[in-house]
């Protein structure tokens, strides 16, 4: 099951390339009905657990970038309004790999119970939640067997931004600029992949600190926060994903020369404001690793360590940066000596609430 590889999780990583240009050759067609509640709609509610719902808050970006629809994103595991009377969403969807969280299913349950129409992004075909709902995408990432999730949020990352172009665009240019972006996104994904030395060396660097905090702006931000999800889940290092520019709301008091953040720089409007709150962290004296795309090598002068990767479209920046999270979280785990594809205490699908 392994095909040689030496972890199941990294077989899923290596995966990527192939699953994302399996993706990128399927055209997603028209998803969203009508809008029947009129002048009162607010778009569309993306829900999930994990990194289902990393994959929502992102979805969320992309979806408000290509079309100008409203999105949504909430935690499946808190969504307690059902009544529809404050919100009336076009649709509700519902992300699960495997199909069968409990927590999403019920949720998602209860929206369709509420009136809603219902979408599930699930990886596994026939699961519960493709039976509750009234539509299903697939994300079609194939089996994921180990507990971390790695191929099916990529594969969950590429589907929204399929949705999105399947809907009635902001700018229809906007289309043709992301087509050849997304027919080299799998070259540049086996890019990161072939460099195994550099993310092995910086993770072995990570896996020496107890706390780390990953951060980042606008669409790296579900990034940062599925960064530190990875390396809580397989390393058990206490990370946290935070907003960068919510460091000085708080979290920058826990920064000091043992508890080191990882930077995930966007090609985007972000790009100043990550750069200053590298800055900020830097002149405390904290270690910082950067994520960023090549052309951003005068980081090497600010960051202790930086990892580039290739550069692409803003909105297709993400799926790089959380491939080169996964590949940092599972040489962390690996350097540990941690049972990497199944860590203590999870399941790969929780199916009670
Ligand atoms: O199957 P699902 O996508 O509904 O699972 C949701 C979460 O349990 C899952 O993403 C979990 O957080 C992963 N193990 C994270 O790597």
């Amino acid at each position: 099951a392994r095909a040689g590889y030496q972890h199941l999780m990294l077989k899923e990583i290596h995966e990527q390339p192939r699953i994302i240009r399996n993706i990128i050759q399927r055209k997603q067609s028209a998803w969203l009905p009508g809008d029947s509640f009129g002048e009162t709609t607010c778009g569309v509610l993306l829900i999930g657990c994990g990194s289902s719902y990393h994959a929502c808050l992102a979805g969320k970006i992309l979806i408000e970038r290509l079309s100008g629809i409203q999105a949504n994103a909430e935690l499946a595991t808190e969504l307690f309004d059902v009544t529809g009377s404050t919100r009336r969403y076009r649709a509700v969807i519902g992300l699960s790999q495997s199909g069968e969280t409990a927590d999403t299913c019920a949720a998602l349950d209860r929206q369709r119970q509420a009136g809603f129409y219902t979408v599930a992004v699930s990886n596994v075909p026939g699961s519960r939640i493709t039976r509750l709902a009234e539509q299903t995408i697939l994300t079609d990432a194939g089996p994921e067997m180990s507990v971390a999730a790695t191929k099916s949020f990529t594969a969950q990352l590429v589907t929204l931004l399929n949705m999105g172009l399947a809907l009635p665009l902001k700018e229809p240019k906007r289309a043709l600029d992301l087509t050849g972006e997304l027919r080299a996104l799998p070259a540049r994904l086996q890019r990161i992949l072939d460099r195994e030395d550099a993310h092995a060396s910086a993770a072995r660097w990570l896996a020496s600190f107890k706390n780390i905090i990953c951060i980042g702006r606008g669409i790296f931000l579900p990034i940062a926060l599925e960064c530190a999800l990875k390396l809580k889940e397989i390393t058990y290092i206490h990370a946290e994903g935070c907003a960068a520019g919510e460091l000085k709301h708080g979290t920058l008091a826990l920064l000091s020369p043992v508890t080191p953040v990882i930077a995930f720089m966007g090609t985007d409007e972000t790009r100043a404001q990550m750069l200053t709150a590298i800055r900020e962290v830097k002149a405390r004296g904290v270690p910082v690793l950067a994520i960023a795309p090549e052309g951003e090598e005068d980081l090497e002068d600010l960051a202790d360590r930086v990892i580039l990767l290739p550069r692409t479209d803003p909105l297709l920046q993400p799926v790089l940066a959380a491939a080169a999270a996964q590949m940092l979280a599972y040489h962390a785990a690996l350097s540990l000596n941690l049972p990497i594809d199944n860590p203590r205490n999870l399941a790969k699908s929780v199916t009670v609430e």
